[in-house]
């Protein structure tokens, strides 16, 4: 191939090795690749938004307001690491003619665990507990000590039910749970799906679901309508017993409201996977409620999973660059 037709190809971020090996190994493409755990900073990847041809990112590479300026002709794809894509200006890259690739289904089951284990870690006070064990703060066994909530016959409400909220009501259903609920915009939930979930599963308005559950599981994408979404009202209409979950966007959710419903007792605990910002600062109050367990963005943390979803962006980008289908494009 002559150096003429050869496409350049830029990959933000450090990513899993065999994923990097298959996209070197490729004919047709340069490859230069950003080798470091933190992101190519805005004013490099301003440049490479000129001249490549395809840019591989993660979720930490954001792709919107001015850098958009930047885009050249040459543009043919940005592919990212993630099922979310709120941190790509999907309208306007597509409105200059760059494709969009993206990873679904191959994190869904390891990021659905990763919320059933936040969901029990909050619900029985995991990391509560091994914090009175590091501080020394724990006495002989004692009956009224470190109580939880359990995840049998409650009933747990899901907002947003698309692949992975799905794939976690599955999974809670053999914890005996009573009833689940999901509140969404339009989506709505094929008989069939129900049906194998194995727990009763309705839809329901949200203002309705909030004071009937026990689990508020958040798992919408980050949007216009979504932003702030979980904010005072919505915590004030959940049961005082209630625990909130979030493993969508720091952004779905209020956390000055958050902090006061766990401190005035509004709600009872709260489990995020996802803050504002990411990491949160180790001073954030968040991070030293007792009844708040905070995790650093790990839903799709497997070491299998996180090749699989740079596997899929590598071929995301290999296919749009040859103008053909891509296995996982984000549509309009
Ligand atoms: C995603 O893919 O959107 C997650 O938030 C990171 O796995």
């Amino acid at each position: 191939m002559s150096a003429v037709t050869r496409k350049s190809i830029v990959v933000a971020q450090r990513i899993p090795p065999n994923a990097l090996k298959t996209l070197t190994s490729y004919k047709g493409f340069d490859v230069e690749v950003w080798n470091d755990d933190n992101p190519m900073p805005d004013d490099e990847m301003s440049k490479r938004l000129t001249s490549a041809s395809g840019i591989f990112v993660t979720l930490e590479s954001k792709i919107k307001g001015d850098l958009i300026k930047s885009v050249g002709p040459n543009l043919k794809c940005v592919s990212t690491m993630t099922v979310g894509y709120d941190h790509l200006d999907v309208k306007a890259l597509r409105s200059l003619g760059v494709r969009i690739g993206h990873t679904p289904d191959v994190l869904t089951d390891t990021t659905a665990e990763l919320v059933v284990a936040l969901l029990m870690a909050s619900a029985r006070r995991l990391i509560e507990s091994h914090k009175c064990l590091l501080s020394g703060d724990v006495g002989k066994w004692n009956p009224n000590w470190m109580c939880g909530k359990d995840i049998k016959g409650s009933t747990i409400g899901f907002v947003g039910f698309g692949r992975i909220a799905q794939t976690v009501a599955k999974l809670l259903s053999s914890f005996t749970v009573k009833q689940f609920y999901y509140a969404t915009r339009s989506f709505i939930c094929d008989e069939t799906t129900l049906a194998s979930i194995g727990t009763p599963c309705e839809r329901i308005e949200l203002e309705v679901m909030l004071p009937k559950c026990d689990f508020v599981i958040v798992l919408c994408s980050s949007n216009a309508s979504t932003k702030l979404m979980v904010n005072r009202d919505f915590l004030s209409k959940m049961k005082p017993d209630s625990i909130i979950i979030n493993a969508s966007r720091g952004d779905v959710l209020d956390q000055d409201a958050l902090i006061e419903a766990l401190t005035t007792g509004i709600i009872r605990a709260a489990g995020l996977d996802v803050t504002t910002p990411e990491p949160l600062p180790k001073d954030h109050t968040l991070l030293h409620l007792p009844n708040c367990t905070v995790l650093p963005h790990i839903g799709s943390a497997s070491v299998d999973t996180r090749e699989a979803m740079a596997m899929l962006a590598v071929e995301n980008l290999k296919a749009a660059l040859e103008d053909r289908p891509m296995p996982a494009e984000v549509l309009p």
